[in-house]
């Protein structure tokens, strides 16, 4: 049960397969309510970007575990007059048990690692969304059974929530298609990491298609075109995603049982239609739900509750 204990969640490759699988089944129990843990213990939260999912998941995990939440809004603190991280981070060490930080460069939540000796964990980067698609492969467990074998296609941005698809699913035994426009395409480095944890028993494609992506995919997978951080390139970005948008023509492709997941928040009529938001594929409300039994697995685990 405590297969994390202590440990950071900065990307999902600081997962192993059998990690995950544990994880999965972790929250199941959790979410089936067979299983209920308690462990005391006080979580902050440290937000620099806007977050509903994520800050009210962790905050009811935390609660339904028995422990407490800060929220530490920069704005509140000292970070926004220019406390140095590490200072905050040794900080922040002494009082919390746990921190989940959503910000922008992957390298400032490595420095909160480095100088917290607490776990820390990524609730997103620009370079990751590890806990989004934790509850993504639960809710594609719950659908098929299991998750070896399963196609996911994303189709859209190369970003964050892309990057982290292609850990999680090279180490769930899944295949994985991205597909992006020309110039928007996932980060290099996590591409390789996803092909060397894949070691060519499941397939890692990047294309430009998303027919092609799509055709057959038992999972299929959308965000938004422009992210937080990015959204003065949004105009620029629009006309460019146009042809990656997920209708109901380019769902026919897919599986006659595909899903259609997405993280949230939807913008309708750009990265996905509201008729395949709303339709019978569609995934998304069960995708949320799992973000708070997902997340109450991992603090379980972090923290050894019992
Ligand atoms: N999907 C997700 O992380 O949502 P929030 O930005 O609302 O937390
Ligand atoms: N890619 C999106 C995900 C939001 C949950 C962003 O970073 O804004």
């Amino acid at each position: 049960m405590a297969a994390l204990f202590g440990r950071d969640l900065l990307s999902l490759a600081d997962l192993t397969s059998s990690e995950l699988h544990e994880l999965l089944e972790l929250a199941t129990q959790l979410k089936s309510q067979k299983l209920k843990l308690q462990c005391h213990q006080v979580l902050g939260l440290l937000f620099s970007k806007a977050s509903t999912r994520t800050r009210v998941s962790f905050t009811v995990a935390m609660y339904q575990l028995g422990g407490q939440v800060i929220d530490l809004h920069p704005n509140v603190t000292q970070v926004s007059r220019g406390e140095p991280i590490q200072d905050t981070a040794r900080v922040l060490d002494r009082y919390l048990d746990v921190l989940a930080i959503r910000t922008f460069a992957q390298q400032e939540l490595e420095i909160f690692a480095n100088y917290a000796k607490i776990p820390v964990i990524n609730a997103l980067t620009d370079l990751e969304h590890p806990c989004q698609v934790l509850a993504d492969l639960l809710t594609i467990q719950e659908k098929f059974g299991s998750l070896a074998g399963l196609t996911l296609t994303y189709v859209g941005d190369g970003n964050n929530v892309a990057n982290s698809l292609m850990l999680g699913c090279a180490l769930a035994g899944m295949n994985v298609r991205i597909a992006f426009p020309s110039g928007y395409a996932p980060d290099a480095e996590v591409v390789e990491k996803a092909r060397n944890i894949a070691n060519h028993q499941t397939e890692v494609i990047l294309t430009h298609d998303p027919e092609a992506a799509t055709k057959g995919a038992h999972v299929l997978y959308t965000d938004v075109w422009a992210s937080m951080g990015q959204e003065a390139e949004a105009g620029d970005r629009f006309p460019v995603f146009q042809p990656y948008q997920i209708s109901q023509q380019l769902l026919s492709l897919a599986d006659p049982e595909a899903i259609v997941l997405h993280c949230l928040p939807a913008h309708r009529g750009e990265e996905i239609t509201n008729e395949v938001i709303e339709g019978s594929q569609s995934k998304v409300w069960d995708q949320a739900e799992n973000r708070l039994h997902a997340q109450k697995a991992l603090l379980a685990s972090i923290l050894g509750a019992k």
